[in-house]
């Protein structure tokens, strides 16, 4: 009788985030805090507020409210987002990136 086939060989499947290559093309120009805000955060967080949940704006008191006191915590939750958010990670948004956005945010929205 037939034995069958073999289906031999393990998939290996490598998710590769492709991180687009523009990187370069940035080189020694000054990242723009309002800008990337423009670009990752305002479609929900439009002139500070929050259109999913009103509650959550960027206005400095209600993020002191929330425990979100300065730049470091700011990043924490582009990191690590609540209910209703995004996660921007470090591919989407390096670092220095996420610091220029936690500086604007501060600054702007009182
Ligand atoms: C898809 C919509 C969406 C996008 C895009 C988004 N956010 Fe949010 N954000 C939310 C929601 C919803 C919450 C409330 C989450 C929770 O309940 O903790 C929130 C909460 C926050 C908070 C805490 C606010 C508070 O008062 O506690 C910060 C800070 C924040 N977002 C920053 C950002 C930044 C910076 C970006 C862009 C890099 C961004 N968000 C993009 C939806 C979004």
């Amino acid at each position: 009788m037939n034995k069958g086939f073999i289906a031999g060989g393990a998939l290996v499947s490598i998710v590769l985030c492709t991180t687009a290559g523009f990187a370069d093309t940035r080189k020694g120009e000054k990242i723009e805090g309002q800008k990337e805000f423009e670009k990752h955060c305002a479609v929900c967080h439009r002139s500070g507020g929050n259109i999913v949940n009103p509650q959550k704006t960027l206005a400095r008191k209600v993020l002191e409210a929330n425990g979100v006191k300065g730049v470091k915590d700011i990043i924490a939750r582009m990191r690590n987002p609540g209910p209703g958010m995004t996660k921007f990670d470090e591919k989407t948004i390096p670092n220095k990136e996420a610091k220029a956005i936690a500086e604007y945010i501060l600054k702007t929205f009182k």
